[in-house]
């Protein structure tokens, strides 16, 4: 059995050798937090993306779509309360100048983890006790501006420290003692400079999420599309955070994207919305292929709200780094639009004919991590099995077994030598098949060794032209998973794809 940093190790890999995911700038030595999607991983992406953009839109009668600009009126950024408290506890050392999130750290010492080697947790709770005072004096001094420490509890479970007493206070890197600084807040939106000039005037973010520009288009939307509550709008894009330590692969980067919904509704049936979108999310993830076992909702305690939401659940998945959050599912009240209107002044009630009655509407938010779900099918398509080789022998096969409808390519084609007019007839069946799906065309090497590069990228069916192709007009279909080969007619392939494929 695989340790979980093992399993994490040859997922890297394997993502860089099969071209799903590249370190950014990975020629003069990357970026922290940065990432870019390969060949595969730009597939398996728009995948994802195109899927939750057919569920939740497309396939719905309720629901819109929007782009928004990244960079916004810097003043929305203070209605929203991100200006004055999106912050995350950072503590510094001041000799290794390492830099960790606060929770983190305190997390990372209970379990008694540290690079330079041994426990730590000994002498631990003289910063921990300080910091605990700082980050609850911190929370609640964000509480009352709106904004939560983020994810204050859905990377790890609930903190609870060790009460051991001590004066040692030991960097988790570079195991100096009493070297870390107090926790300070930190302000994680990115900030740029629009225009000729480089000061204060200038001061632009790049969205920390993609929620503000549908609560800021909320008007246009309602006034342009003629629409009636409950109603929801969507988005799909780019968000970016200045993360104090960028980890675990893909899911805590600084540009990252986002697949999020506001879902407007009359405040009386904001609790029926919530439970209604709280399945839904959940559903989702488990129709494309995460494990139950691994999957769970997890519903916040009264105390882990934020003060303007009314609930709150967390979608989570058992990573091999931890349990984590990929989605959140809340319940915002009027909150957004409340502290939009007053800030600008405009009005941004809904007027409903019927009952004559002008009202804020409540919002509930799936807001959902493209990154993070897709982290989350790779870790789950992972899988080492055994299946023979070219001579029949046994031998160690790793394959990712995606959801057909998440898997980058959806059939290889192989003419199983390259003579005897077996190339051109593969071709053909490869041209006509590319109308209509990702489809890949391999005659290089041994045809076992092109099934084990189909395998590790996630392809479900691999097409053979063989010797018999030539008779009768018939190929063989192998499935990903069950390695099962099925003999089928030449005209029935495109049905065979599109029964299994489910498209
Ligand atoms: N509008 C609400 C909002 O942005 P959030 O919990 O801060 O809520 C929503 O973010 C989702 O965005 C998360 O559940 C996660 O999937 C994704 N996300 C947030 N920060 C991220 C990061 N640094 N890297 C990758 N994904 C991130």
């Amino acid at each position: 059995m695989d340790k979980p940093n093992d399993l994490m190790d040859k997922l890297v890999s394997l993502c860089k050798r099969r071209g799903f995911i590249f370190q950014s700038s990975e020629i003069y030595g990357g970026l922290n937090g940065c990432w870019d999607y390969g060949p595969l991983g730009v597939e398996l992406k728009r995948n994802v993306k195109n899927l939750w953009w057919s569920d939740v839109v497309t396939s719905r009668d309720d629901m819109v779509g929007l782009d928004a600009s990244v960079i916004m009126n810097p003043r929305v950024w203070e209605a929203s309360g991100h200006v004055g408290g999106f912050a995350d506890p950072m503590v510094d050392c001041r000799k290794c100048k390492g830099r960790f999130r606060a929770d983190q750290l305190y997390y990372a010492v209970r379990q008694g983890q540290s690079r330079h080697g041994g426990t730590v947790s000994v002498g631990f709770s003289a910063i921990a006790d300080k910091a605990q005072d700082a980050l609850t004096a911190m929370e609640l001094q964000l509480k009352k501006k709106g904004r939560q420490i983020r994810e204050w509890s859905s990377d790890f479970e609930p903190i609870r420290y060790d009460q051991q007493q001590s004066d040692q206070t030991p960097c988790p890197v570079c195991g100096e003692q009493e070297c870390l600084t107090a926790p300070r807040a930190f302000n994680l939106m990115l900030k740029t400079y629009m225009g000729a000039l480089e000061d204060s005037s200038s001061l632009a973010y790049l969205r920390p999420e993609t929620a503000q520009g549908i609560f800021c288009n909320f008007k246009n939307v309602l006034d342009t599309q003629r629409l009636k509550l409950p109603f929801g709008i969507a988005q799909v894009g780019k968000a970016f955070r200045n993360e104090i330590n960028p980890r675990n692969y893909t899911f805590r980067s600084r540009e990252f994207e986002q697949m999020e919904i506001e879902f407007f509704c009359h405040p009386s049936q904001a609790d029926q919305w919530y439970k209604y979108w709280r399945q839904a999310r959940f559903d989702w993830y488990i129709n494309l292929g995460l494990g139950s076992q691994r999957l769970r909702l997890r519903d916040h305690d009264k105390d882990e709200l934020a003060h303007y939401a009314a609930n709150c659940a967390d979608v989570e998945y058992a990573f091999p780094f931890g349990v984590s959050e990929l989605e959140g599912i809340a319940n915002r009240t009027d909150f957004d639009l409340k502290q939009h209107q007053e800030c600008s002044g405009k009005d941004l009630t809904y007027y409903d004919d019927q009952t004559k009655e002008r009202f804020l509407p409540y919002v509930i938010e799936p807001s959902a991590g493209v990154d993070r779900s897709v982290l989350a099918f790779l870790c789950e398509a992972y899988t080492e099995d055994e299946a023979p080789d070219d001579k029949g022998n046994p031998k160690k096969r790793v394959l990712m077994k995606l959801h057909p409808k998440l898997a980058p390519i959806k059939a290889a084609v192989f003419p199983l030598v390259k003579k005897d007019g077996m190339p051109e007839v593969a071709h053909k069946i490869y041209d006509d098949l590319k109308k209509r799906w990702n489809v890949f065309y391999d005659e290089k090497g041994a045809v076992g060794r092109r099934y084990r590069r189909q395998d590790e990228a996630g392809t479900p069916f691999c097409i053979t032209v063989d010797g018999q192709t030539l008779q009768d007009q018939t190929v063989t279909i192998r499935d990903r998973d069950s390695l099962n080969q099925d003999r089928i007619g030449i005209d029935k392939i495109a049905s065979y794809l599109s029964e299994h494929l489910g498209n």
